[in-house]
């Protein structure tokens, strides 16, 4: 009862969270990440609801499709997707298999509209040293690849084979509005921090290149608050090692973006610390940029991080709590800085489950 002696009702708000482990280390890091989001769920009391789904060749292995349709259906029931790993080497060293799990992920992406690809770099001291690029280059880097995920070449028709075999053809094609709406979430994103994006393209060689360009430069001019630069992809890679410090937002389209995020993984010292969201107008997926590392799986060596600031993420852009994001990034300084690590940084002498542990005991101190 309140000083006006009327009830009050805490409105819980159920928010719904489809959890895809999918393969290797998948559901080892995921449980980490769930663990730390329930130190969340039961201090902020959010009323986080968990389904489990199907992906990868998990999902070929029990259904025979990497994303079946209940996948799908439960995806677009939920507020938000926490995605583990997916891969297998099976399917790796099987060229003539028709059926593999990275369709999967490919096949969710499109079907959920999941068009822009957030992966935050940046560096952290302690870490210094596990990068093999100089300290100096390093030393506070902090900036954000938006990658467009859906168009391209990865989805372009025709695609395929010369009826022949002699030769094969993929298309990349991009329309206006693919571009402006991918265009729209870099500069929200910039707004929020240094104000500045950066577009990498290949305008010199490429008409879809020489569109972004246009569709970019245009949104630029109504946006003056925003400094906006345009590389060329090339020299645009190579400044990502030269001067890192210059980027705060990275704005690409797919294939350049697939290529530039896991080049800039390095800077972090760790891929296993980097994570990511994908994001459409109704559905968003969260999920580490690592894969699925079925060399560590089940053996309580992979690193939990990113899959945990995946969902740190998600409690930012999805659920709009930015203070329990911060305790779970801070957690995750902490667990970092004290040393309670997993064996790829800095030789870490700590488990899965253990660093998992403690970034959920050092999130509770700063909720
Ligand atoms: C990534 C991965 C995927 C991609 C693969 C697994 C299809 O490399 O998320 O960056 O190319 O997009
Ligand atoms: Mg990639």
């Amino acid at each position: 009862m309140n000083r006006f002696g009327i009830f009050e009702f805490q409105l819980l708000v159920m928010k719904k969270i489809a959890v895809l482990p999918g393969d290797g280390i998948g559901p080892e890091v995921i449980d980490q990440a769930l663990k730390v989001l329930e130190v969340v769920n039961q201090r902020l009391e959010c009323g986080f609801e968990y389904e489990r789904a199907l992906v990868g060749a998990a999902a070929i292995d029990a259904v025979g499709n990497p994303y079946p349709e209940e996948t799908h259906q439960i995806c677009i029931a939920c507020d938000a997707i926490l995605f583990g790993a997916i891969g297998d080497p099976k399917y790796d060293n099987n060229p003539k298999a028709t059926i593999r799990p990275e369709q999967g992920l490919l096949a969710m992406r499109s079907a959920l509209g999941l068009y822009a690809n957030i992966r935050p770099v940046k560096s952290y001291d302690a870490l210094l040293e596990s990068s093999p690029l100089k300290n100096h280059i390093v030393k506070d880097v902090d900036f954000v690849v938006v990658r467009e995920l859906i168009g391209g070449i990865y989805f372009g028709k025709p695609r395929g084979r010369a009826e022949d075999g002699k030769s094969a053809f993929d298309t990349c094609t991009y329309s206006y509005d693919e571009i402006l709406r991918v265009t729209k979430k870099a500069f929200e994103l910039a707004k929020m921090r240094r104000k500045k994006v950066t577009l990498l393209d290949k305008a010199n060689v490429l008409a879809t290149s020489r569109l972004w360009r246009e569709v970019v430069a245009e949104y630029a001019g109504m946006h003056p608050e925003i400094e906006v630069d345009y590389q060329f992809i090339d020299s645009g890679a190579m400044h990502v090692i030269q001067k890192p410090r210059t980027f705060d937002v990275i704005l690409t389209e797919n294939l350049f973006g697939d290529i530039i995020s896991d080049e800039a993984s390095v800077i972090a010292g760790s891929l296993g610390i980097l994570p990511s969201a994908s994001i459409g107008d109704t559905a968003a997926l969260y999920e580490p940029i690592h894969g699925s590392y079925p060399q560590a799986a089940g053996q309580n060596r992979a690193n939990p991080l990113a899959t945990i600031l995946s969902a740190a993420m998600m409690l930012d852009y999805s659920f709009k709590m930015p203070d329990a994001a911060k305790a779970i990034e801070k957690a995750v300084d902490k667990a970092i800085n004290e040393g309670f690590v997993t064996e790829d940084i800095n030789n870490g002498k700590y488990g899965t489950k253990e660093v998992g542990d403690k970034v959920a005991e050092f999130t509770g101190l700063y909720l």
